[in-house]
């Protein structure tokens, strides 16, 4: 069976069909920039294009990086604050013309991971931290997720997390895979602590690094593994979610 997965992020809106029997893409995604600012109206406007590049009229997923509950987006850490309180299913059904359903990004990706990927035929608690702009996070309990957890914004001596130990913040301020690990491992420290999972599944584009700073993280009773769906975690779980329309 084959839907369609969009996944907005805080650099690019990117899409494909998926294949739902293989958890891939059934044809090479398609990618812009994300507008700046990434108001609703310009970035559902982006959601379109990708859509009509695929020239797809069937049921549609879409992550969006913040908490979405019942097609409202709710938060917007890393993209215009305009998104707050939007009704995001009803502006992308409007402007599609299609079924739509939209959900957080990390909680797509976790879906993914689970069903396709690193987390798959795991029982027990799975958390899917995603690594990026942000820090997002996806929570299971044997298979069942528990959305829009926002693990990314605890606090870690006195700071947002994901202020701390995202790419973002390993690029910004130009940390060695060594200090940056460290906060990384402080961080899964404390989220051990409160949740103590069974697996941790890494993604975002820099679980393509892991063997950079996943030996260096010790100290964690979990096990930890790199995501296996990659970038595209998100276009799957998304599609994933449509295929239930
Ligand atoms: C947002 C999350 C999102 C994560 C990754 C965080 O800033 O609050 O909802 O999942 O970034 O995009």
């Amino acid at each position: 069976m084959n839907v369609f997965g969009v996944d907005i992020g805080g650099t690019g809106i990117k899409g494909a069909p998926v294949d739902l029997d293989e958890g891939k893409l059934s044809d090479e995604r398609h990618k812009i920039a994300t507008p700046h600012p990434a108001t609703p109206d310009s970035v559902v406007d982006g959601v379109a294009e990708v859509i009509g590049h695929f020239g797809w009229t069937g049921p549609v997923g879409v992550t969006f990086p913040g908490v979405v509950v019942d097609g409202t987006t709710r938060t917007a850490a890393n993209v215009d604050k305009g998104w707050i309180g939007t009704d995001a299913r009803g502006l992308l059904r409007d402007k599609l013309g299609v079924p739509v359903v939209v959900m957080n990004d990390a909680d797509a990706a976790g879906m993914a991971e689970v069903t396709y990927g690193a987390g798959r035929g795991h029982g027990g608690t799975i958390i899917m931290l995603t690594l990026g702009t942000g820090i997002g996070s996806a929570l299971f309990v044997d298979g069942r997720l528990v959305p829009n957890t926002e693990l990314g914004h605890l606090e870690l001596h006195g700071h947002d997390a994901e202020k701390r130990a995202s790419v973002k913040a390993r690029e910004d301020e130009d940390l060695s895979w060594e200090h940056w690990a460290h906060r990384l491992k402080k961080y899964l420290a404390h989220v051990e602590m409160l949740f103590s999972p069974d697996l941790f599944v890494i993604g975002g584009g820099v679980s393509r690094k892991a063997d950079k700073f996943l030996p260096l993280i010790t100290g964690i009773s979990a096990e930890i593994v790199p995501a296996e769906l990659q970038n595209n975690a998100g276009i799957v779980g998304a599609a994933m979610a449509a295929a239930k329309l």
